[in-house]
């Protein structure tokens, strides 16, 4: 008896778990489609990280991009956690055109919305991740 319920538990909760949440419990794969990925790799942000445009990163972060009530310390949401910025190593893996592109199009199946077109424009996108890449070094 014990098996059968053993087994009832494997097939009902947990392989179905595994195969449905397998891409989004992974924080580290890749958010963007994967026939864009190649390109977005290579696309550089076209603004310098100068000192200004950091800090008009952070207001965005703070202010009207909304960033920090996902991606605030300690925020927790249902279903998919919000990115840790603090991450080394998703820091190194992740590019700055694959963010942008979560920016225009947020990441499907998970509550990070779209934000560069609503509510912030490409200019303080680019911005605001200059600022993200500033979290690593801050620890
Ligand atoms: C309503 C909550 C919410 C808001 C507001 C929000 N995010 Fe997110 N964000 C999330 C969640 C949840 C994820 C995790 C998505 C996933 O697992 O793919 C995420 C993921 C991300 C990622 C990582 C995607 C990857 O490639 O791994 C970036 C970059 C990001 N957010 C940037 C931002 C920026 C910048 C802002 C503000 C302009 C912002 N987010 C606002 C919830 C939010």
């Amino acid at each position: 008896m014990r098996i059968v319920i053993t087994c009832y538990c494997l097939v009902v909760f947990i392989l179905p778990s595994a195969n449905v949440n397998a891409f989004h419990d992974d924080i580290y794969q890749p958010r963007v489609p994967l026939e864009l990925l190649e390109e977005l790799q290579d696309m550089d942000n076209p603004y310098p990280a100068s000192p200004e445009r950091i800090e008009l990163g952070k207001e965005i972060f703070f202010g009207k991009g909304l960033c920090v009530t996902c991606h605030g310390k300690g925020v927790k949401l249902p279903g998919h956690s919000p990115r840790d910025f603090t991450d080394k190593k998703w820091q190194e893996i992740r590019t700055d055109g694959e963010m942008m592109w979560v920016l225009r199009n947020g990441s499907p199946g998970t509550g990070m919305p779209v934000r560069v077109g609503k509510g912030i424009n490409e200019e303080e996108g680019w911005s605001v991740i200059h600022y993200i890449r500033t979290f690593v070094n801050a620890e």
